[in-house]
């Protein structure tokens, strides 16, 4: 029996008319703290990528409830987060490290955003980019944590990532980020994550369809 019956391989390959909107971007950043630095370079990124061409979006994280499950999903800030996770075409997640982990604010928010909404897939499909800042030397383990659950949530996680050790130094008094090669890497990052979802955002139903999944639903 051959792999795959012509059926089952029933793709689309029809390119579909290219957006000409600007691209979504909707930026998560993981600490309630006054002087985050994690919140900070969220903020430089989000400049940067509005010189980009992009629209942004800032989720402010205040007042989110701890994930219970759906116990908690009709509050205004679960449902501020996950219309804005389905209006995004792309994300950003910068997360401080924190126990050698993203911060539990962090995944609180991803937890909040389901898989499906109905048809409705709030994050498959779609770019991301992953940074953190730690307060001790350069590391990537809330970085690496992140990459993993954007695999869970089924998205394009962008090879290049920004880290930033000893995040305290690297700001102006301001909230900008001083000149330095950590923020020259975060102006790549965000260059790269709007190549990407150039590229991804009007294929990312083609990219996403899974053999198994339509099997299923035959
Ligand atoms: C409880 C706790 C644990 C931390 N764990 C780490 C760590 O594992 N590695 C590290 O480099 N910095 C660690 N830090 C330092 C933070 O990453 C640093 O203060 C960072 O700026 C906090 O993020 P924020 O400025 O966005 O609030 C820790 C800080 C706290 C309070």
């Amino acid at each position: 029996m051959p792999y795959l019956e012509k059926e089952e391989f029933n793709l689309n390959l029809e390119p579909s008319l290219a957006s000409t909107h600007k691209p979504r971007l909707l930026i998560l950043f993981g600490s309630l703290r006054d002087q985050s630095y994690s919140r900070l370079a969220a903020e430089e990124a989000g400049r940067i990528l509005e010189r980009m061409g992009a629209e942004v979006r800032i989720f402010n994280p205040e007042g989110l409830p701890l994930f219970d499950g759906e116990k908690s999903a009709d509050h205004p800030k679960v449902q501020e987060l996950r219309l804005l996770s389905q209006w995004s075409e792309a994300q950003v997640w910068s997360s401080p490290e924190i126990h050698g982990n993203m911060s539990g604010l962090m995944k609180t928010q991803i937890d909040w955003i389901p898989l499906s909404i109905g048809a409705v897939r709030p994050t498959q499909g779609k770019t991301l980019a992953v940074m953190q800042v730690s307060g001790g030397s350069q590391s990537f383990n809330a970085i690496n944590s992140m990459r993993i659950l954007g695999r869970w949530m089924r998205m394009l996680t962008i090879p290049n990532q920004s880290s930033m050790a000893k995040a305290y130094q690297e700001f102006h008094d301001n909230g900008k980020m001083r000149d330095s090669a950590y923020r020259e890497r975060i102006v790549d990052v965000m260059e790269e994550l709007m190549r990407f979802t150039y590229l991804t955002r009007d294929h990312k139903d083609f990219l996403v369809d899974r053999y198994s999944e339509r099997k299923a639903m035959n």
